[in-house]
This record gives structure tokens, sequence and C-alpha cells, in this order.
């Protein structure tokens, strides 16, 4: 069966995001220039997908204005409201009638990673397997579901498991035959009060199903909290084709790849890539990047960043320590006194004023 339908997953919290995900879904974080969800609906639209259902929870309206009628990436979106966060099999159970009988890929809504999902969807085709996960080795798995491998296929899945029969991390990407769903209905909520959809694959085996499993030895990352989203951003500047559109003075200098938006003026800086700033924003007199992503109609005079995401409409002055590793929501004002010397790491919500004295 053909995959042509896929579901994101967009119904999570994102508590260790906060504040900045007090007045935007982490979903919509800002990584290299636009909101983690539009960099997954390009690679599901790559990957060939025509119809989207977005999971969210009640009374959303931020990703529904994004993501709109799902036109831009030409696939036809339509939003399924999941309740109360009773877990990822919930979510799917939320999706049923927009799934009808028809296979599916499903993606978690703050995953970021490095693979092809049309070889992944291809892989699933071939092997007329009921369901296949994404897979990653990793030190630690005892945070994630973790699968145990037999004679190439999934033997074995466990939510979380203090002691893990593997470092084979399932990564937040599935494909599935319409048989989840009848799955979903026999498991029961895990310790943590959730319905896992790890335990509802470990249903599908049970009841005989075939599961397999594809490694991916890219980039993964969730956006869980800001160290994990910078590094996401650093993932996507890297890959981005970045062009100067704007103006650059000659006093200013580069070097490595630098996108500089249209309306943007640049004077006596400089930039060090990956560095992506976007339209009419100010840069003046500072010394920017690598792994910098500045927003649209923002203002950074006499500053230093480094690995930073600066949100729309952000003012940042008189930083000549430096601003490192740091994440600052959209129209903050940062004034800085133009006397520390030290790095400053900053995790600022939206709308913030901060200004130091030097006193
Ligand atoms: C969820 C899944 C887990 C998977 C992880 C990937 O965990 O339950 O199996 O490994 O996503 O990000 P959660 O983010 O709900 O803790």
């Amino acid at each position: 069966m053909a995959v042509r339908k896929a579901i994101i997953l967009c119904a999570g919290e994102g508590t260790r995001l906060r504040p900045l995900s007090f007045s935007v879904p982490k979903h919509l974080m800002s990584v290299a220039g636009q909101p983690l969800l539009g960099w997954i609906l390009e690679a599901l639209s790559e990957a060939g997908i025509e119809q989207v259902g977005v999971i969210t929870p009640p009374q959303e309206e931020a990703i529904r204005e994004f993501v709109a009628d799902g036109a831009a990436w030409g696939m036809s979106a339509t939003y399924l409201v999941q309740p109360e966060p009773l877990g990822l099999a919930h979510a799917v159970k939320c999706a049923r009638d927009f799934l009808d009988d028809d296979a599916f890929l499903m993606y978690l809504g703050d995953n970021a990673l490095e693979q092809s999902l049309g070889e992944f969807i291809d892989e699933f085709e071939r092997s007329e397997a009921d369901a296949t996960v994404l897979v990653k080795q990793v030190d630690d798995p005892r945070q994630y579901g973790v699968v145990e491998m037999r004679d190439g296929q999934v033997a074995g899945l466990v939510e979380k498991p203090p002691d893990p029969p593997s470092n084979l991390a399932i990564v937040g990407v599935y494909v599935f035959q319409p048989a989840i769903l009848e799955a979903i209905d026999r498991i029961a909520p895990s310790a943590r009060g959730e319905y896992e959809i790890t335990d509802a694959i470990q249903q599908l085996l049970d009841d005989g199903g075939k599961v397999m499993a594809h490694e991916l030895t890219g980039f993964w990352e969730d956006a869980a909290a800001p160290p994990d989203l910078l590094r996401i951003n650093r993932f996507y500047l890297d890959r981005l084709d970045l062009a100067v559109h704007g103006l650059i003075n000659e006093a200013s200098s580069t070097e490595g790849a630098i996108g500089i938006g249209v309306g943007t003026q640049v004077t006596n800086c400089a930039l060090s890539g990956p560095c992506r700033v976007g339209n009419d924003s100010v840069l003046a007199n500072s010394d920017i990047g690598p792994s910098v992503s500045i927003g649209n109609n923002c203002r950074v005079v006499g500053a230093k960043l480094r690995n930073c995401i600066v949100e729309d409409g952000t003012c940042i002055e008189n930083f000549p320590g430096g601003i490192v590793d740091s994440v600052i929501g959209r129209q903050v004002s940062l004034q800085g006194d133009g006397c520390c010397s030290q790095p400053t790491r900053v995790i600022v919500g939206d709308m913030c004023r901060i200004e130091t004295t030097g006193r």
C-alpha cells in the first residue's frame, strides 16, 4: 500500500522550553530562519506525502495559522484535536477518521533528523511490514523507546527501560499499516499514564505482525530544551544555500556561509558562517557567528553573538563580551552597558526588556 498520508504530532507542551514556549508552541520555534514544523513539512512533501493530519491540543491557533491548508507545501492539511495529552498512541486514535484504512507515516513534530523519508517509506513498502520504526544508536537509551533486533527484524520494544535491551533508541518517525489502530485499542496506559505507541507496536508483534527497523546514522535531535534547538539550528544552517541579498559594507568581513536577507544592512561587522540574517535587519559594529540565526526586523549593534537564535523584531545593543549559546524570542530588547567583558548566556521569551547597568 503506497504511503501518501502522514500525521504530525504537535500536542506536546514543551515545558522544558519555557519561557520560550509560553507564547509559541515548540513546533513553531524558529530554527535557521523558519519554524521547525516548516522543515518537517518540506521533508514530508519531498517524500511524496499528499495529505497531512496535524494533531494539536484544543484551541490551538498558531499552528493552524502557519500550516493553513498545506498548499504552501503542495499538500492538503487537516487538523485533528487531541483533547488530553494521553500519549502518542492516543493521538493516533484521535486521527482515526483521517487515517481511514490507509497506511501512514507518523512524525513527532519536535524532531529534526537527517534521513530521506522517501527512502524510509520505500523500504517499508518493499518489506511488507506492519510497522517500520526509525532507530538510532545512542549511548544512553533509557529516556527513549528501545528496540531489540533478531534476524534483521524487531523482536521486542520497550518504552524508557531502566535496563535497555540494546542501544537502539526509537526516533520519532514511524510508518504503519492500519492494523496499528486495532493494536492501539488493546493496550493499557503505561506507568506514566500514557497510551504508548511503543506498547502498541509490541502488541502488533504479539499478534504475529512484522515490525522492521531502519537505522539512522545521521543527525537526530528532539527539541526538548534550548540546547537542542541550538543544535537543530546549526544542523539546518549547514544545509541551507545561503546567499547575500542585503548590503554588507566594505569595512565588514565575512568568512564561511553567510545569508543576508533583502533590506538588511551590515555595517562594520565581522561575520563568520554559518550565519543567517532575515530581512530588514540592521547589524552594526558587531562580531556575529558562527551558528547564528537572526530573524527579520532585528537590530544588533556593538555585540558579539555566537551560537544563538534571535527571533524577529529583537534588538541587542552593547554586549562586547558577547552573547553565546542563547535563544532570544521575538520583540525582545537587550541593552548592555557596553562594559561587560564576559560572555552572557540567556534564554529570553518574547517581548522581554533587559538592561544591564554596569553598577
Ligand atoms: C517518545 C516515544 C519514544 C521515542 C521518543 C523520541 O518519547 O515515546 O519511544 O523514543 O519519543 O523522541 P517522549 O518524547 O514522549 O518521552
